[in-house]
């Protein structure tokens, strides 16, 4: 085993040009590839561990973000990010909103409370990789004979020791029924694991329709339906679902426990919904679009906090659940702080982006992640 105790100063830190072209749109940066050509260094060898019963190098990986494609897929891996998430897939093709995707705000407009309103920054931030980002992407999908293949590809680029996970949400068309929305989920799964993932994530933070209100995260009783269909659909294949923050413990404990039954693993926390104004009061990514997700930075104080929460109740009632920490992943340090709250595996996002180097960091800092 190639074991190493300390940073080798070989290994690059954060990049100068982000992975993803904030200027671009969507699609541009799918059709693309990471605006990346390395280096790629050796990645350590780690001690083989288990993630749901398939054999990894480790259980540090790339949440539902920036695995845009098989192109984006490989590099990940390459990288050693040894969990994959494709992200997330519709039943039918969707454009993403027109740029400006992925902005700045002034960092010291920065806040937790979703009541306070960010502000844009006039400058790029001194460090993106720690920083705080706002994005606006809408949940875009290729067609299904699109990810089809590609997601089969992805498959074929992975090495030993690395697991495809495939995040996937049912389209909330106007007027369909929670039944038919249901299905759309359900038979989304099973076409994604034809297609060649190895685990599925259920994306719970869309709209809800059984309500019309809020997202389907915040409804345990659809969530669970929505779970229980898909869990009986694709049989024994690993199942997660992905879900915002919960401040609130009691509905934290009432959500796991219904999903329990069903799901493999829960993973914490999709990007909180936040106001970014420009300097005149205007709406930064347009008045049609006035909320968006907050990324990196702050996120890990709340993704922390869910995670010790979900933890602490797992393990008081003894839920049959696993944590999949995300939010705020900046550095080798953060990674290890998710493992100490409890998580079976942590996930970057957003700052991947900046710091494609930091599955390799902490491989040296904790073979044992
Ligand atoms: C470019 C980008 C695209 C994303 N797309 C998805 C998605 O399709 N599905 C999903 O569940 N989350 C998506 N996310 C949210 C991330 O999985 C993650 O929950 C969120 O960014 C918080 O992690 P971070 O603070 O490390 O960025 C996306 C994030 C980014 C940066």
């Amino acid at each position: 085993m190639g074991r190493t105790d300390s940073i080798d100063t070989k290994v690059p830190g954060p990049v100068s040009r982000p992975l993803y072209r904030m200027d671009q749109t969507f699609e541009v940066n799918a059709a693309a590839g990471p605006d990346f050509d390395g280096p790629f260094p050796a990645v350590p060898v780690t001690p083989t561990k288990e993630f749901f019963g398939h054999p990894v190098a480790s259980r540090i990986g790339v949440a539902a973000s920036l695995v845009l494609n098989s192109a984006w897929g490989e590099t990940f891996g390459r990288l050693g990010f040894d969990l994959l998430t494709y992200k997330t897939i519709r039943r039918r093709r969707k454009l993403a909103h027109p740029a400006p995707n992925w902005l700045y705000p002034d960092q010291t407009s920065v806040s937790k409370s979703r009541d306070v309103p960010m502000t844009l920054g006039l400058a790029l931030p001194g460090d993106p990789v720690s920083a705080t980002a706002v994005g606006s992407i809408g949940m875009p999908s290729v067609a299904p004979e699109v990810w089809r293949e590609d997601i089969g590809k992805t498959r074929q680029a992975l090495r030993e020791g690395q697991v495809l996970i495939v995040s996937v949400v049912g389209t909330a068309v106007e007027g369909i029924t929670p039944e038919a929305f249901v299905e759309d989920f359900c038979a989304l799964a099973a076409e994604a694991v034809e297609a060649g993932a190895q685990v599925v994530e259920i994306n719970l933070s869309c709209p809800n329709v059984a309500s019309s209100e809020g997202e389907l995260y915040l409804d345990t009783p659809f969530a669970s339906r929505v779970a229980g269909a898909v869990r009986a659909r694709i049989g024994t294949v690993p199942l997660l679902v992905k879900i915002g923050a919960i401040e609130d413990d009691a509905q934290m404990a009432i959500l796991l426990r219904a999903l329990a039954p069903v799901v493999d693993g829960v993973s914490m926390i999709n990007a909180p919904s936040r106001v970014l104004l420009n300097r005149d009061g205007t709406h930064a990514f347009g008045e049609t679009r006035k909320t968006a997700g907050m990324m990196g930075g702050v996120n890990f104080e709340i993704g922390l906090d869910c995670v010790r929460r979900a933890v602490a109740i797992i393990d008081r009632e003894a839920l049959p659940l696993r944590i999949l920490a995300v939010g705020g992943v900046t550095s080798p340090e953060r990674i290890a702080a998710y493992f100490e709250a409890g998580a079976y595996a942590v996930m970057g996002a957003s700052a991947l982006a900046w710091d494609p180097y930091l599955a390799i960091r902490s491989k040296q800092l904790h073979p044992e992640f």
